[in-house]
């Protein structure tokens, strides 16, 4: 290592310490510190370091989080002990029951029962020597796991070294999972790539880990945080499972956050109703509660029994399911073409809304569910996407079978079968239909967020031959658009209005409305603040797209493909013409309405939770703190907002609403606009 200097030696490991500390903050304690941007930047300078100097590189840096392969058997990891499961329970009855059970078994109290999340994802096992990490399995049948450490190691909030006094040998055990939101954006990516949405986040978290490339694992959104104890050499006693939580988070290790020591039964079942009324507002799916004896002595006494302890119950909540009879089955045609066969139901209330339609994914589902007219089905909604048809319940007698679509329901073109060999598409770059979704995406909120053109509107515009790609309608007239059904001179001056206002708009924006398959808000964002300019993108190979941290080949694939065809460049020519401009992009800046600022959350919110409210915060570039001070930007003060708020008025600090907070965060982007690009 000679010739490598002390100065590089002592960035690199100063760089890794923030890295580090950046990944605790985030995913441990949620109170990240900067912007996603900066934290990109420490990483691509670490990368540059250990790339001129290769001897600096170990398997710990965060650097390393994607490399080798998962060998395509999964080889076997054997558990001592083994990876147990647990008994449920569905009602406080069952509950009560259960911990009267307990006190015969132990002729005496439990104790302390403590109260975790209980998230429906994947179990894993983490093993670490000398405090580093040196397997991830998941539980396979319990007794035997399946290795997949290079996939483990791409999970941010694993950590790849223990921070502090590790024992000799630690096994952690504890769920891997995946928040709505970044579920329901990688199902939007999925589905624009022409894939399969994951069914609901179980699914994808485990497809996810399951992946023999690392790389694909590593394009996920999968966190992780730690339930119960594996393997130990070494470390103190430990006397109670709340000692070992903050044992392990002391390591680095994300614990589950809504964790709560309940004196008696009524604790847990009060617990059980105040959790289950804002169920819907956690970051996460939850399926029920974990209740565990806190006491390890006691929890010894009990043990287990075959392959469930005693000392822990799964107390579940209703699920989000329901059944309803098959009206019909029709086929929707996407934006990239593909076709989706959607089952219209009978109307019928599931998880508080009503449901008239569940997507069957696929033809190959169709088929794998046999689904017919008639049936009776159970459907599901899981996190953000359309519910989905789980099975056939009873079989209508001499119901119809629902066959496969050879053309399609727009274009009768004859369809394709997509690159996965699942999906099957609509060749024709004219289908009707997914210009109709294409006009609909190009104006969507996310893309250039124009309100008054509705499906009604586009449908006619397309069928009459008006519009023939999305820029198109920036050319229509005030008069044809009043000449159309349910358009009056002053609806159709309104939205010539609108349009003209949704010319000025920002790169990411722009780029996520052209619908590039696999490109949605976040890669969008990224690509923009990579390459700054619309040409510039359109120009960049294949190499160069793939070198931007976050995009992998796929997605860089359709990029490239996306550009090839001249049909782009007219697109691009025509925004041009049309006059529809942006604000250069700054390279590191992540653009969005909060950039920059210092925001502090007090009192009660009415309309979002607190972590949505800080999460639009740092996606929008800024940071969410908890305490106000003199480098604080902003106080959002809700109801019953108290000392924060006065000490923010004792400082001269600016004090909005919530009403305020959700206007500016929606203005912000708008607001960059408008000036020439
Ligand atoms: S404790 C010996 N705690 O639920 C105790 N499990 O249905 C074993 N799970 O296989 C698990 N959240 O993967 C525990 N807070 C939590 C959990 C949790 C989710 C999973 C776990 C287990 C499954 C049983």
């Amino acid at each position: 290592m000679t010739d490598v200097p002390a100065s590089a030696r002592r960035e690199v490991e100063r760089l890794r310490r923030e890295i580090r500390r950046h990944d605790r903050l985030y995913y441990v304690e949620s109170r990240p510190e900067i912007a996603d941007g900066e934290y990109d930047a420490l990483m691509r300078r670490l990368k540059a370091i250990e790339e001129e100097h290769p001897l600096l590189r170990t398997g710990d840096s965060p650097t390393q989080r994607v490399g080798g392969e998962v060998s395509s058997g999964f080889a076997p990891v054997p558990f001592d002990p083994p990876m147990l499961s647990l008994d449920n329970v569905t009602s406080a009855e069952e509950f009560r029951e259960w911990d009267a059970k307990l006190r015969r078994f132990l002729k005496g109290e439990p104790g302390t029962y403590l109260v975790e999340p209980k998230i429906d994802g994947v179990s894993l096992s983490l093993l670490y020597r000398e405090g580093l990490l040196v397997t991830g399995a998941t539980r396979g049948r319990g007794e035997t796991g399946e290795e997949i450490t290079p996939n483990v190691r791409t999970i941010r909030a694993i950590p790849l070294r223990l921070e502090g006094d590790a024992p000799a040998l630690l096994e952690v055990r504890g769920e891997a999972y995946m928040d709505r939101a970044e579920f329901a954006e990688l199902n939007r990516r999925e589905a624009a790539a022409g894939r399969s949405p994951f069914a609901n986040p179980r699914n994808a978290a485990s497809g996810s880990l399951k992946q023999k490339d690392p790389r694909v694992t590593a394009s996920r959104p999968l966190r992780f945080y730690a339930h119960s104890a594996g393997r130990r050499e070494g470390g103190p006693a430990i006397a109670s499972h709340a000692a070992y939580l903050d044992w392990v988070r002391g390591f680095g290790f994300p614990v589950p956050d809504t964790v709560r020591p309940c004196r008696d039964v009524e604790a847990v079942l009060g617990a059980y109703a105040e959790i289950g009324a804002r169920r819907e507002s956690l970051p996460y799916e939850i399926d029920g509660l974990v209740v565990k004896v806190d006491d390890v002595a006691l929890q010894r006494i009990l043990g287990a029994t075959g392959k469930a302890p005693r000392w822990a119950i799964a107390l579940k909540y209703a699920a989000t399911q329901a059944t309803s009879v098959v009206e019909e089955v029709l086929f929707s045609v996407g934006r990239t073409g593909v076709v989706t066969p959607i089952a219209r139901l009978k109307p019928v209330p599931c998880g508080g809304v009503t449901i008239s339609s569940a997507s069957l994914h696929n033809f190959k589902e169709v088929s794998r569910l046999g689904v017919r007219r008639g049936d009776t089905v159970l459907i599901e909604r899981a996190g953000e996407v359309i519910p989905h048809v789980v099975k056939v319940v009873t079989r209508a007698p001499g119901g119809k079978k629902v066959v496969p679509l050879r053309k399609c329901p727009s274009c009768r073109a004859k369809l394709v079968r997509g690159e996965d060999r699942v999906a099957w598409g609509c060749p024709n770059p004219e289908c009707p239909d997914q210009l109709k979704q294409a006009v609909a995406h190009f104006f969507s909120r996310d893309a250039l967020d124009v309100d008054g053109i509705g499906e009604k509107l586009i449908e006619q515009a397309v069928v009459k031959g008006i519009v023939k790609d999305p820029v198109d309608v920036f050319f229509v007239g005030r008069e044809v658009w009043a000449s159309l059904e349910r358009m009056a001179e002053k609806s159709a001056e309104n939205l010539v209005q609108s349009l003209d206002r949704a010319k000025g708009t920002t790169l990411p924006r722009l780029i996520h409305a052209l619908g590039i398959r696999n490109v949605g808000s976040r890669t969008a964002d990224l690509l923009a603040r990579e390459f700054g300019t619309l040409e510039r993108l359109q120009e960049a190979s294949s190499e160069a797209l793939e070198r931007v941290h976050e995009v992998g080949p796929v997605v860089a694939r359709s990029v490239a493909a996306y550009f090839a065809d001249p049909r782009a460049g007219r697109r691009i020519d025509r925004l041009r013409e049309a006059g529809v401009r942006y604000d250069p992009v700054s390279r590191s800046a992540p653009g969005g309405p909060w950039e920059g600022k210092t925001v502090v959350f007090t009192g009660t919110l009415a309309s979002i939770t607190r972590e949505d409210a800080e999460r639009r915060v740092r996606e929008g570039g800024g940071r969410a703190t908890g305490s106000v001070s003199p480098k604080t930007d902003l106080v959002v003060a809700g109801a019953d907002a108290g000392s924060k708020r006065t000490k923010a008025a004792a400082l001269g600090v600016e004090v909005i609403d919530e009403a305020e907070f959700l206007r500016r965060g929606e203005g912000g982007m708008v607001e960059e606009s408008g000036k020439a690009g």
